[in-house]
C-alpha cells in the first residue's frame, strides 16, 4: 500500500510516500523544506511565519513528490500537537487531496510518528544482499526494524520531552513529560546565551565532543526523586527550566569560560536525566523494545549512552532508534504511523479532520 505522509506542526514542512507492507515502510519519495534559516534570525520558531512558509512550499511538495503520477493508497497527515499555523496548512492540504483523489485520510499524532521513526526504511533498489525465489520470480527481501510490544519510547525534542508506555500498536499511556522546559528546548535557550545559532542541540553536542563532561557538576534534575503519583497513575517526570538557569548563573558567575567543558558537562547532565530515567523505567515496565526518538536523539553521545547502559545491564531488550535523518520532523514518519492506522482502517473523513495544537497521545 502507498501511504501519503504529510507534516507541517514546527518548522520544516515534508511530504514523502512510502511503500508499506508487512515487510515495513520503505520510502519511495520524499521532500523537506526547512525554515532553520530564516528562524535562526529569531533565535527560535516564529509561528506567523512558520504558517505563511508552509502555505508557500506544500503544494509543491506534494506536486514534486507525486510527480511520477503514482496514486496514494491513503494520507496520513499530522493533525496535532504542534503550531496552529503550521497545522492547519497540511490538514487543509490532506484533506482537500483526499476529497480530489477519493482517497482515505488518517489523522496521525505527531508523538506517534515520532515513535514510528524507527521503523522506517530507505528505499535503496541495489541495497539488496538477500535474493529469495518464489514461484518464478527473484524478488529481493527488504526488511526492515519492527516495534515488538509492549514497548517503551523516551520522544525528546525541542517542544516535547515524554515517555510513552505502548502495550501493543496505538494503546498508549504517557508515564512522564517534562513540567517545564522541553529537552531540545533546554539545549536552545542555553545555546542562545552563548550566542550559538539555532537550533542550539547540535551546536552544543560539536562543542562538547572536545570537552570534559566532568568540568562543572550541574544538577540532574529529578534523577533521585522518587516517582510521584500523578491524575494518570505513575509519573516519570522530567524537569529542565533548573538546569537552565544552573547553566545561566554559572555563565553569570564566571568571566573565563571554557566552551568545549561547559557544553560537554551541560550535555552531560541532560543525557543523565534521559537516560537515568528511561532505565528506571525499563525496570519497572520491562518492555521489549525500547525507543529513543524526536530531534533530541540525533545526539550522539545520548544515543551511545542509552545502548551501553542497556548492555551493561545485560537486558534482552531490543534498543530501536531512528536513522538520523529521521529524528527531526519528517514526513516519512507520519506515512509510518498511518500505515498502522491504516491496516486497521482507523480513517477520518475529510469532513471531519480537525487541527488540534494540543493533541496528548495519551
Ligand atoms: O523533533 P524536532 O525536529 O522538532 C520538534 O518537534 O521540536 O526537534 C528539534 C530539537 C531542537 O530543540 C534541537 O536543538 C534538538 O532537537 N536537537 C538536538 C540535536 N539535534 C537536534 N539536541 C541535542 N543534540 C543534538 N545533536
Ligand atoms: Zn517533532
Amino acid at each position: 500500500m502507498l501511504v501519503l505522509g504529510v507534516e507541517s506542526s514546527c518548522d520544516d514542512t515534508s511530504v514523502a510516500l512510502l511503500e508499506c507492507s508487512k515487510q515495513g515502510c520503505f520510502v519511495v519519495n520524499e521532500l523537506t523544506a526547512s525554515q532553520i534559516e530564516i528562524h535562526k534570525k529569531y533565535g527560535g520558531v516564529v509561528p506567523e511565519i512558520a504558517g505563511r512558509m508552509h502555505a508557500e512550499k506544500i503544494i509543491p511538495l506534494i506536486e514534486e513528490v507525486l510527480k511520477d503520477g503514482a496514486k496514494p493508497d491513503a494520507i496520513a497527515v499530522t493533525a496535532g500537537p504542534g503550531l496552529m499555523t503550521g497545522l492547519i496548512i497540511g490538514v487543509e492540504a490532506a484533506k482537500t487531496l483526499s476529497y480530489a483523489l477519493n482517497v482515505p485520510l488518517i489523522a496521525v499524532n505527531h508523538i506517534e510518528g515520532h515513535i514510528h521513526s524507527v521503523e522506517i526504511s530507505k528505499q535503496t533498489p541495489n541495497s539488496n544482499s538477500q535474493i529469495t525465489k518464489t514461484d518464478d520470480k527473484i524478488l529481493p527481501i527488504r526488511k526492515s526494524p519492527k516495534i515488538i510490544y509492549p514497548a517503551l519510547a523516551l520522544v525528546a525534542s525541542g517542544g516535547h520531552t515524554e515517555l510513552i508506555l505502548a502495550k501493543k500498536q496505538g494503546r498508549y499511556k504517557k508515564i512522564g513529560a517534562t513540567r517545564d522546559d522541553a529537552a531540545g528546548e533546554c539545549f536552545d535557550k542555553v545555546a542562545k546565551i552563548l550566542d550559538l545559532p539555532y537550533p542550539g542541540g547540535p551546536q552544543i553536542s560539536k562543542l562538547a565532543i572536545e570537552g570534559d563532561p566532568k568540568a562543572i557538576n550541574f544538577p540532574r534534575p529529578m534523577l533521585k526523586n522518587k516517582n510521584s503519583s500523578s491524575k494518570n497513575g505513575l509519573s516519570w517526570d522530567f524537569s529542565f527550566a533548573g538546569l537552565k538557569t544552573a547553566a545561566l548563573y554559572w555563565l553569570r558567575d564566571h568571566k573565563k569560560i571554557n566552551k568545549n567543558d561547559f557544553c560537554s558537562s551541560f550535555e552531560q547532565a541532560i543525557i543523565d536525566v534521559l537516560v537515568g530515567k528511561t532505565m528506571k523505567a525499563v525496570e519497572k515496565f520491562k518492555p521489549k523494545t525500547i525507543i529513543l526518538a524526536g530531534g533530541v536523539s540525533a545526539n550522539k553521545k545520548l544515543r551511545e549512552t542509552l545502548i551501553k547502559e542497556v548492555k551493561n545491564q545485560a537486558l534482552k531488550y531490543s534498543v530501536l532508534l531512528p536513522k538520523s535523518e529521521y529524528c527531526m520532523d519528517n514526513a516519512a514518519m507520519i506515512a509510518t504511523a498511518g500505515y498502522h492506522h491504516a491496516l486497521k482502517k482507523d480513517y477520518v473523513l475529510w469532513q471531519n479532520i480537525k487541527a488540534d495544537p494540543n493533541w496528548e497521545i495519551a
